[in-house]
């Protein structure tokens, strides 16, 4: 029997998130969204490319949650994208609804699938998730280090002209403008970046990092990246369905790791049947360790919004 791989919203990220796994065969894919056809259009012209690129997948469309059941993995995109000028922050309470409702329907439908959560301000909505599901925090993920961590290399591989399978990088902390990148960690063909690239440049380059949905934002102008993201997403689906135990930067509730205690930041984790289940203590610098606690700091600012404005 195929997996089961459930998207919220059919969007931009959801529909590509749901093309990509349904093209690859790795999972039956059931497409949820608020609004009336569209789910149900994108699935059946995605079933329909089966026969071309060679895939038996099948790609549900619904407005509803009964197809979703027994889901192996829900991956929840459904929220607004942000436009020109605004940043992830600006869509909390709004999204923060939105995921809301929809995480109560998806564990009611699921109660054993684990959760990819997508929507912005990330690390804020994966721990509102987390709150309302009652799953334990192997169970529920942030997906945003991966798509961070994959700007970087991109962006080094065009500085140096160096493929971007030989740039090894983790971008940690919150999806937002304290992310940080171990310039430590991040070697190309296994040389430290930083005997690469002098200094300034490289700050240049880990800014265009932290910019880099915004770089998107601010082209496209009617809403926000999804090529990269859905990229990302099918990665970790692919750890948990395929238990490849990939240690990838994700979004994970941490229980005094990196110092931090009851909160969601970007760390390396191990993926695979099981969801989370590692969480690993790269050494960081001393200048790392504060930004990634002060990047938590933004963190739990929202945390602590959603709190005082309970919905
Ligand atoms: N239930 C299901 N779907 C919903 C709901 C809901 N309650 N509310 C909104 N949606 C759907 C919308 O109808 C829309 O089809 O979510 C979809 C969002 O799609 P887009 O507007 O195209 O946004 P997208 O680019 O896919 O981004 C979605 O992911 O990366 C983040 O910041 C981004 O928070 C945003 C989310």
């Amino acid at each position: 029997m195929r997996s089961k791989v459930t998207v919220v919203g059919a969007g931009n990220v959801g529909a590509t998130t749901a093309q990509r796994i349904a093209d690859k065969g790795y999972a039956d894919v059931v497409l949820v969204d608020i609004i009336d056809g569209l789910p149900q259009g994108k699935a059946l012209d995605m079933m329909e490319a089966g026969p071309v690129v060679g895939s038996d997948a099948t790609v549900t469309g619904t407005n509803s949650y009964e197809e979703s059941a027994g889901s192996d993995i829900v991956v929840i995109t459904a929220g607004v994208a942000r436009k020109p000028g605004m940043s992830r922050d600006d869509l909390l309470f709004t999204n923060m609804k939105i995921v809301g409702a929809v995480t109560v329907e998806v564990v009611k439908h699921s109660p054993e699938t684990i959760l990819i959560i997508v929507s912005n301000p990330l690390d804020a909505m994966v721990q509102h998730a987390y709150n309302l599901s009652g799953f334990p925090r192997e169970r529920v993920v942030g997906m945003a280090g991966i798509l961070d961590t994959a700007r970087f290399r991109t962006f080094l591989s065009l500085e140096l002209n160096a493929s971007v399978n030989n740039i090894s990088a983790y971008v940690l902390g919150g999806h937002g403008d304290s992310m940080v990148p171990l310039i430590g960690n991040t070697t190309v063909g296994g040389v430290p970046v930083a005997s690469l690239i002098e200094k300034s440049r490289l700050e240049e380059i880990v800014q265009r990092t932290r910019d880099g949905g915004a770089e998107i934002v601010g082209l496209l102008k009617t809403g926000s990246a999804y090529y990269a993201p859905s990229a990302a997403i099918v990665q970790m689906v692919e750890a948990i369905l395929f238990d490849t135990k990939a240690i990838l930067p994700c979004a994970a509730y941490l229980q005094g790791e990196y110092g931090i205690d009851g909160l969601f930041a970007g760390v390396p984790v191990k993926l695979g049947a099981g969801g989370v289940e590692e969480i690993i203590e790269v050494e960081l610098t001393p200048d790392e360790a504060a930004a990634l606690k002060s990047s938590a700091a933004d963190v739990q600012e929202l945390v602590d919004a959603m709190a005082a404005n309970p919905q």
